[in-house]
Parts: structure tokens; sequence; C-alpha cells
């Protein structure tokens, strides 16, 4: 099994209060210059290794972030040729192309625009006939892709993560999530024409096996949770904070995602960088 940087060590030494000290934050006036920056470090990583395996949430956070891709694209064409896409969770139980599937989210705001191939996009089937078993086939996919180079993550309104949700145990590796109240709410099922059963999503280790992470944070009402991110100590309870244990995530939010944020926490406890445009 592959080793993937979740260090324990640094789990328990975690400061109780303060960002790790090895992750990076890019803050942002607004969204716009956010996702504007996150499709530039994404172009980045392409010409750092032209074939990364780049797993994707969906969802308000990067949805912005993957037009912009999308556009920087027609300068850079071959930058795309050999990019590996990966879907991160589905709505178990929607039509793969129900207007709120993730499938449909991805085809329509990165996938087709960029004219992804069917061998270098990898995604969750959404109406799996034995859920189980399209676990199994996702997990053996990424234990022969794998690991990911690149994972963009948003930060869920309960701190979850893909569909890792709030529990006492997580879940290890691509499984079948009973979804929270608040995931159900989400804005993305406003549209949908079905009814979701359940969540697949790939599991907190997956995620922690990336080699770089990317969290997107956007608007006041993610405020309260990028605040407890940066304060809050590592528990199942609040998945996010399981990033603590990873070293290279990069951390890119707006002023309003910031803004409960205690002042002088950023700037005394890591390299924080601030971008105006
Ligand atoms: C959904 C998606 C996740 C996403 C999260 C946050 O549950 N399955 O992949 O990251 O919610 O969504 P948003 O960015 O719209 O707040």
């Amino acid at each position: 099994m592959a080793s993937f940087d979740f260090d324990l060590h640094t789990a328990a030494t975690a400061p109780a209060v303060g960002p790790p000290r090895d992750w990076k934050w890019y803050l942002h006036p607004d969204a716009e210059t956010m996702s504007r920056t996150v499709a530039a470090r994404l172009a980045d990583e392409l010409r750092s290794k032209r074939n990364s395996l780049i797993c994707l949430a969906t969802g308000s956070s990067p949805q912005r972030a993957y037009e912009l891709l999308v556009a920087h694209s027609r300068a850079e064409p071959d930058l795309y040729d050999q990019a590996r896409w990966l879907k991160l969770d589905e709505w178990g139980g929607l039509a793969i192309d129900d207007p709120a599937s993730c499938e449909h989210f991805l085809r329509r705001h990165l996938l087709t625009p960029l004219a992804v191939s069917p061998e270098r996009y990898f995604g969750w089937e959404s109406q799996p006939a034995d859920p189980a078993a399209e676990c199994g086939r996702v997990a053996a996919w990424l234990a022969q892709h794998g690991p990911i180079d690149v994972q963009v993550l948003g930060l869920g309104k309960n701190g979850h993560l893909g569909f890792n949700e709030p529990t006492s145990q997580l879940q290890s590796g691509p499984h079948v999530a009973n979804l929270s109240p608040s995931s159900l709410s989400h804005s993305m099922l406003l549209q949908s024409k079905g009814r979701v059963a359940y969540g697949l999503t790939l599991g907190m280790d997956d995620i922690l096996r990336a080699r770089q992470i990317l969290l997107l944070v956007s608007g006041p009402q993610k405020a309260p949770q990028l605040r407890q991110l940066v304060t809050g100590r590592i528990s199942p309870l609040f998945p996010a904070s399981l990033l603590r244990c990873h070293r290279a995530v990069s951390v890119y939010c707006d002023a309003a995602a910031a803004a409960l944020i205690p002042e002088g926490v950023l700037q005394s406890s890591c390299s924080s960088s601030r971008h105006n445009g």
C-alpha cells in the first residue's frame, strides 16, 4: 500500500490554535481573484508534471477556477494533452446526466470545453447496481493510477470534504456515505430531477495521500468553517481538520471567508501570501 503524507507526530503536536506552519495561504479580496490564482496554480502544476492526476471537487467553490482554466487552455492548449482527471465524489442515485450530478457539473465546466478524452478521465458511476462494488472499482483504479498529484477541495458547510461526513469513525478508501441533512440541502441539488440516496466519495486517506492539496474557501457562509479549521483540533467530527496532518496544503480564500479568523493568527503561524489582483 502506498504511504501517504499523514504524519501522526504532526497530528499529535499540532497547535490547538493556528494553522500548521507548512501550509500556504493565499488571501484574496474576492472569489474572482481567488479563482484566478487557483486556475494559474493548476496550470503551473501541469507545467511541472504534464500527466498530473488532478482530483476534482464540484460545487460553487471551484466552479469559477475551472472556467478560468478552460479560458486559459485556449492560449496554451498543449498543456492539457496529458492531464488526467478524477471525480472526487458523486450523488448516489441521481442519473449520471442529471443537472445536479457531479458528473454533469464537471463535464459542463471543465471536461467538455477542455475536450478531455475518455481515457484521461475517471469517475464514479452515479447509479451503480452494487454501490460496494463501485467503491471497489474506484479503489482498484486509484491503486493502479494514483496517488493523486493535485487534490482540489471545497469545504462543506459541516466541515465535510468530498462526502466524508462528520462522524465519530471515518471510513477509509472509496466508500458509500450516509449523507447529512446539511449535504442534502446543498444548492447543487436544487436543480435535481431525481432523488439522492447516498454519497459516493474517496476517503480521507485517499485525499491525504495526494501530493498537493488545494482547499478553496469563499464567501461569508464559509467563515465559521474556516475559523474552525484554523483554530480547532483534529477531529472526525470536523473532517476537514484532518488536513492538519498534511504538509502540502494550500488554502485559497477570499476576505469574506477569512473574516472570522482571529487577528494575527495567519501572520504569526504560517507563510501567508496576499494577492490583490
Ligand atoms: C458538496 C460536494 C463537495 C464540495 C462541497 C462544498 O457536498 N460533494 O465536493 O466540495 O459540497 O460545496 P460548495 O463549494 O458548493 O460549498
